[in-house]
């Protein structure tokens, strides 16, 4: 979910509804908004579906100098407007908007709340109606109330509350979930990210776990949970106001695509000197050379881009890695070895699965880098270190450009530790070239929009089921490749190890069933080849990727070759865009699939 607030501004409901727009990556199933003009009159109005229909279903008399809104992504309560955000209590003179779960909200309602009947199905009108009972049953001032209730809650949350008796205020608190507040000229502000308030300021503070604020239209108070005041410095964040619009682009998502050359371009020129020598910090390189196991730890295409990471560190550093998918990593820590290092890849910084590994990495003292789209994220804040994707926002749900950012950036991080280490296989890596020939080839790639198109029509258009079957890192980007088809188009996709079809999975194989095979790794071609015969003697229809060293005469698809662990650039990029196109056709929303929230800031 979403959440934004502004205190001080005559634009209020403008400010909130942009931000809004801007925060739809974080879910959009219903969205709400609440203003006050702190003369008398308020406005409560909430929708369902996309944050277009809250716009629609605004009147101009909806204006007010405080106001706070939210966009939702449903966790308890199906999306309805009764469940919808701001909540508000029974007296309505409390109005809220939470981002975050509560684990503890069925215990609350039995102790404190068994006489209110409760108008929603959500653990966030738990929160609202506390603050409500504590000032109307128990005579606490509103401040009083708040801070009782933040100590009352076991979970994560982010939480704006207005108080229409005070309107002069936004309360905040924060538990895990992001949250930063923005500083205006005679205004301020407050938001689950920059980017839903970047055209107002770009100075923010940053608000931690367990501490809740008083925004006002010309000050901040920050309190820890002791309730002693805390004092901030101001942080900038700026972010380009083109790299958030879609320009010329149909959808984002292809925009996004067609960036993909770019990127490799730019983290080149990041992570490269003039002398054409990579170049990462020293001291995170220092501390990864006494680290005798990696563990990657990140969830959905980010875990895609640590398998493939886990073969380029292997390689290039000789340093055995581990590779976990966040939310059960988190709960079932492995037995770890003498020395570990914890790396986490993570697009948005904010994933709350990935997040709860890194706390416990933290309190278990262990070195933890941050690989990250997101410079100012809370797990870019929280870790040792950081490495930065260079990819620019990221803003449809289905990732693209920012997976292949993230192999890339692990190839320069396993080629300058590589180097560290004196491994000869690093030094002798031309990396650099790599993401010269991985750029050309991508450029080629998306500029064949009408082959991708046919293709997706040809091979996808009237399928129910779709495969993607290759062997190592082939497999990887199969299970990427189709986890975009299956979020974006609904069809059922699954990616297999090439081999281990015949164990089991085989029998889902009918005729006309698309399987689509990755061929990149000439240790392995002649094994895949040999199971793409076993479907197309079972009816598949069988469209084959291969690159120039693996290619047959009667392939499709032929890419340029690569170092066997990049060829993800340019195959995962066949992925994006067949996902793309078979969406397209399908009419659906490319950008916002049903269900998926870009940014999942709840466990
Ligand atoms: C969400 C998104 C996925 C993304 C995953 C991890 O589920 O829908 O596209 O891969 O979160 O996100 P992160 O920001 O941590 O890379």
């Amino acid at each position: 979910c979403g959440i934004v607030g502004v205190v001080g501004s005559t634009s209020t409901t403008d400010i909130l509804l942009t931000g809004l727009k801007r925060l739809e990556y974080r879910g959009y199933d219903s969205a709400g908004i609440y203003v006050n003009d702190q003369v008398g009159h308020d406005y409560l109005v909430k929708t369902v579906g996309k944050i277009a229909k809250l716009e629609a279903a605004l009147t101009p008399e909806v204006q007010g100098t405080v106001g706070i809104a939210h966009t939702r992504w449903a966790t308890h309560g199906q999306p309805s407007v009764a469940n919808a955000h701001p909540q508000f209590s029974t007296s309505k003179r409390f109005y809220l908007v939470h981002n975050g779960v509560l684990n503890n909200y069925h215990e609350l309602i039995d102790q404190y709340l068994s006489d209110v009947k409760l108008a929603s199905q959500t653990d966030t009108e738990v929160i609202v109606q506390l603050v409500a009972h504590f000032v109307e049953d128990e005579g606490l001032t509103t401040l009083a109330a708040f801070q009782k209730t933040l100590q009352l809650l076991d979970g994560s949350y982010a939480i704006l509350l207005v108080d229409q008796a005070h309107p002069e205020q936004i309360l905040v608190g924060k538990n895990k979930s992001p949250l930063l507040i923005g500083v205006g000229d005679g205004f301020n502000l407050v938001s689950s990210d920059a980017l839903a308030t970047f055209d107002q300021t770009e100075n923010y503070l940053e608000l931690r776990d367990q501490e809740m604020a008083i925004v006002q239209k010309d000050n901040v108070k920050i309190y820890d949970a002791q309730g002693v005041q805390q004092s901030r410095t101001i942080t900038q964040i700026k972010i380009d106001h083109s790299s958030v619009s879609k320009g010329s682009y149909p959808t984002f998502m292809l925009k996004e695509i067609d960036e993909q050359p770019a990127v490799m371009r730019r983290i080149a020129q990041e992570y490269f000197d003039e002398e054409r020598q990579v170049t990462v910090d020293q001291d995170l390189l220092t501390a990864l050379s006494a680290a005798d196991r990696l563990y990657f730890v990140a969830a959905g295409t980010s875990y895609h881009a640590s398998l493939v990471g886990k073969r380029l560190f292997e390689k290039y550093t000789e340093i055995p890695v581990e590779v976990g998918v966040a939310s059960e990593f988190g709960y079932h820590w492995p037995l770890l070895s003498k020395r570990p290092f914890f790396v986490f890849l993570s697009q948005s910084g904010e994933t709350a699965d990935s997040r709860q590994v890194l706390v416990e990495a933290k309190r278990r003292h262990l070195p933890v880098l941050v690989i990250t789209n997101s410079a100012n994220s809370t797990l870019a804040r929280e870790a040792d270190y950081t490495l930065l994707l260079h990819a620019g926002p990221e803003i449809a749900v289905a990732s693209t450009k920012a997976y292949t950012a993230q192999i890339a950036v692990e190839a320069v991080l396993a080629k300058a530790l590589g180097e560290k280490l004196a491994i000869q296989t690093a030094v002798d890596f031309d990396l650099l070239g790599q993401l010269g020939l991985a750029a050309n080839g991508m450029e080629t790639l998306v500029a064949e929009k009408d082959t991708w198109s046919e293709l997706a029509h040809d091979y996808l258009q009237t399928a129910n089921d779709a495969f993607y079957i290759g062997r190592g890192v082939d497999y990887d980007v199969s299970l990427e490749a189709a986890l975009k088809l299956k979020e974006i188009s609904y069809m059922h996709t699954e990616g297999f190890a090439a081999g281990e079809l015949k164990h089991g999975t085989i029998a889902l194989i009918e005729p006309g069933v698309p399987v689509i095979a990755f061929i990149t790794e000439q240790a392995t071609a002649a094994h895949t080849r040999g199971n793409v015969q076993e479907v197309v003697a079972r009816g598949a229809k069988v469209l084959v990727i291969a690159n120039q060293d693996c290619q047959d005469a009667a392939d499709q698809i032929i890419l340029p070759t690569l170092t066997t662990e990049l060829m993800p650039l340019l195959t995962g990029v066949c992925g994006q865009l067949l996902a793309y196109y078979a969406t397209l056709q399908r009419g659906l929303n490319v950008d916002q699939p049903r269900n998926l929230a870009k940014s999942v800031t709840v466990e």
